[in-house]
């Protein structure tokens, strides 16, 4: 990535769209301001190629959402840590009763974002820590632990839309990093394409498509991984859980749908412990 995230304002753009629908899986009601003009721009370019990612993005949101309600409501975590934030808005859109929020994002991106947030009125900054880490080099256990996090308490780790733009060395050492310097009850959430996706192979049209408009707005994709469960393990991950975005859109579109190539691309969930969470 060169300079300030562009696939972030992007996908803010998305979650603008994805509040207005006529029933919508969440609201968030900054991503309109957030994004400004370029986000639109970006989503409408993004769309030729992959008509289907404002409901995957909606899906992904909606689903991420969820798990910081379960695990605050039903596991006890107070802190919730947004890797590669992005433009996300969670620490102001769901202001559970005492939790702390930790943003840790790339430099650029997040002195871009503090930018916006700045000229946003009523939007309260303060609701998050902010921390900058580039996850290529930089290890991002130290930044959250000089921020405040407790490595002693559960921590919930939301890595959104990231782990495909990097390599794989830098996600196995902050998947790493993440299982041994977090309390072992935490929870990481991620979402993963698959490898044809990351090498660029096998690839029908539009595959290749959203694959070059990613990498022409200059984050390419790098990682994706069709059976993740070795890689965790060997970075320190007891219990792995995920789910396709095919099962996400059932439940919460209400069906299948081919066409919109969401069987490569999961959900995944998981914890250096077996959560006390039978249900999860
Ligand atoms: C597609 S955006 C997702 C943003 C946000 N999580 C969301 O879903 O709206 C990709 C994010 O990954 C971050 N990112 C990419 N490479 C990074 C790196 N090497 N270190 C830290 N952050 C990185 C970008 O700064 C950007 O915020």
């Amino acid at each position: 990535m060169q300079g300030a995230s562009k696939t972030a304002l992007m996908v803010c753009a998305y979650r603008a769209r994805c509040s207005r629908w006529e029933r919508p899986l969440f609201v968030d009601r900054w991503a309109e301001a957030l994004a400004g003009e370029d986000g639109p721009r970006y989503a409408e370019g993004f769309d030729r190629s992959w008509p289907a990612m404002e409901q995957w993005m909606a899906l992904r949101v909606a689903f991420l959402d969820r798990l910081v309600g379960i695990t605050t409501d039903r596991l006890g975590v107070r802190q919730v840590v947004i890797l590669g934030a992005g433009y996300d808005t969670r620490a102001a859109r769901l202001p559970y009763a005492g939790v702390r929020w930790f943003e840790v994002d790339h430099p650029d991106t997040q002195a871009a974002k503090r930018e916006r947030l700045a000229a946003l009125p009523g939007y309260p900054v303060d609701a998050a820590t902010y921390a900058s880490c580039d996850f290529e080099r930089e290890d991002p256990i130290d930044r959250l632990r000089a921020s405040g996090l407790s490595a002693r308490e559960p921590t919930l780790v939301i890595w959104e839309g990231v782990v495909p733009y990097l390599t794989e060395a830098a996600v196995r050492a902050t998947a790493s990093r993440l299982a041994a310097g977090l309390d072992p009850r935490s929870l990481v959430s991620f979402d993963c394409v698959g490898k044809n996706m990351a090498d660029g192979v096998k690839l029908n049209d539009q595959d290749k498509q959203t694959r070059q408009f990613v990498g022409d707005l200059a984050e390419p994709v790098r990682f994706g991984s069709d059976h993740i469960t070795p890689l965790l393990s060997e970075c320190g991950y007891r219990w792995v859980r995920s789910v396709s975005f095919d099962d996400l859109a059932l439940q919460w579109l209400g069906d299948y749908k081919r066409e919109r190539l969401f069987r490569f691309q999961r959900m995944v969930t998981c914890s250096a412990s077996v959560p006390d969470a039978p249900w999860l």
